[in-house]
């Protein structure tokens, strides 16, 4: 019953990864010197806070997973300036550092390009290393808009060069779990989902002005930052696009010290002079799923105390799953069944039962992090591209995305109710 409920809420997940093999070019991997396993060469071009996330990804993922079906190679990074690629070349494990993104992009020892800079470059990067035929590992957001997005992924997929956006949260296994239970109808049509990305990694108003802080570099503050990432749960989540939204965006310091970086920098290190801040701190939305369930986002970069409150709420007429990333490896299952005086929720412990967290660790109960979702991701990308298919999520997906992120901006503009479809080119299903 619950899983027939599912089926008629709407047109199912859309799982990039079960998709068949691209129809364009397919990857001639070269075989390591001494050894059988091709290897993939990866030029990284931001070597910032996600840089080494994601140079520690491949990394890990290489001695996780055992280099294989392919071998990352860390092989070149480009940053602002050739000094900082220099250095970030030695700290990280770089064979060569670029004087500029372009040499990484018409790199022909290039195989992976990976975007990892301020939002504003990611268009033009990733629409370069497509014209050149490579396969992109990007930051999310995608870009700034729902129309470079849709471009970037149409040319991707033109192209026949395998994509990937980072929205590692659903790289954690027990959301693989979750979406099990849903696609299983262990919690039967879904009717609510909550969602809650929270933090005060901007709370103190002495943090210095910072890329993010700039509609020109970002997009939008926390609504495409974070706000992206709650969307992402969704759509692995539940069963049905989000298809209306009502928003709501504040900026809560209107401006910060200049520090004379665009970068991170520690609460008190900017100077006397301030910067005007124009995008948002705090964002709340409601939404509506197209087979009638309804949903509630809260987001914020000024929530003092709160240092990383990220999770969702899902509601279904049968049950319900709860998570919260303060409890990284654990999902709670509610089932309305059996004694009424047994109910309650079940706490799911993550282990080895998954392919994915017992390459990590033979035992359960020792907790996966942030790092390691991000080798997962790592490691399914390369996976995909020594396969020749589209990897989960992929630039499609991530333009989706962005499709709602601008959704809730002319929403929040226009003080009223906005259909997705108003945003943004509907792309063709596939
Ligand atoms: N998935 C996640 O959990 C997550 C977390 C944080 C950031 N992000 C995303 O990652 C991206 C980077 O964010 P960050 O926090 O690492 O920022 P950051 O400021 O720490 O790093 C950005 C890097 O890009 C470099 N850069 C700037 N201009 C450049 C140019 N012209 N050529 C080459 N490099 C240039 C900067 O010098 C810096 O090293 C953003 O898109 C952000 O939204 C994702």
């Amino acid at each position: 019953m619950a899983a027939r409920l599912i089926a008629e809420a709407g047109p199912g997940f859309d799982n990039a990864a079960n998709r068949d093999p691209l129809p364009g070019r397919r990857l001639e991997m070269e075989p390591r010197e001494g050894g059988d396993m091709p290897e993939l060469k990866v030029g990284l071009i931001g070597a910032g806070w996600m840089g080494r996330a994601h140079a520690m990804a491949y990394r890990t993922a290489r001695l996780v997973f055992g280099g294989k079906p392919a071998a990352p190679v860390l092989e070149v990074v480009a940053d602002a300036t050739e000094e900082i690629a220099a250095r970030a070349a030695a700290e990280l494990g770089f064979r060569r550092h670029a004087r500029d993104w372009r040499e990484v992009v018409e790199d022909p020892a290039v195989d992976i390009v990976d975007i990892t800079t301020p939002n504003d470059m990611h268009y033009e990067v990733a629409m370069a290393a497509i014209a050149a035929g490579k396969h992109i590992h990007c930051e999310k957001p995608l870009t700034n808009d729902a129309a470079t997005s849709f471009a970037m992924a149409e040319a991707a997929e033109k192209a026949g060069v395998t994509t990937t956006v980072g929205f590692n949260y659903i790289k954690n296994p027990v959301q693989g779990v979750a979406r099990k239970l849903v696609e299983d109808g262990e919690i039967g049509a879904v009717t609510y989902f909550r969602g809650l990305f929270n933090s005060d990694s901007a709370g103190r108003p002495d943090i210095p002005f910072a890329w993010r802080n700039s509609k020109a570099r970002a997009g939008s503050g926390v609504i495409g930052d974070v706000g992206a990432h709650c969307f992402a749960y969704a759509r692995h989540l539940v069963p049905e696009p989000v298809e209306e939204v009502m928003c709501d965006l504040r900026i809560v310091v209107p401006e910060r010290p200049d520090a004379g970086t665009a970068g991170w920098a520690s609460p008190g290190s900017g100077g006397s002079a301030m910067v005007p801040v124009d995008t948002d701190d705090v964002a709340t939305a409601m939404i509506r799923f197209a087979g009638g369930a309804i949903g509630h986002l809260e987001m914020s970069r000024v929530s003092l105390g709160r240092r990383m409150e990220i999770g969702y709420d899902i509601t279904g007429t049968e049950g319900a799953l709860r998570y919260q990333y303060e409890r990284i490896n654990e999902l709670q299952h509610y089932r309305e069944s059996g004694p009424p005086e047994t109910r309650g929720f079940k706490r799911i412990e993550m282990g080895p039962t998954d392919p994915r967290y017992a390459a990590f660790f033979p035992v359960s109960g020792i907790g996966a992090g942030y790092s390691d979702f991000k080798a997962i991701e790592a490691q399914e990308f390369l996976e995909a591209v020594a396969a020749g298919r589209p990897a989960y999520p992929d630039f499609r997906w991530g333009a989706e995305i962005q499709r709602l992120i601008d959704a809730c901006i002319l929403s929040d503009a226009e003080r009223r109710w906005v259909k997705v479809a108003e945003v943004g080119p509907r792309p063709p299903r596939r």
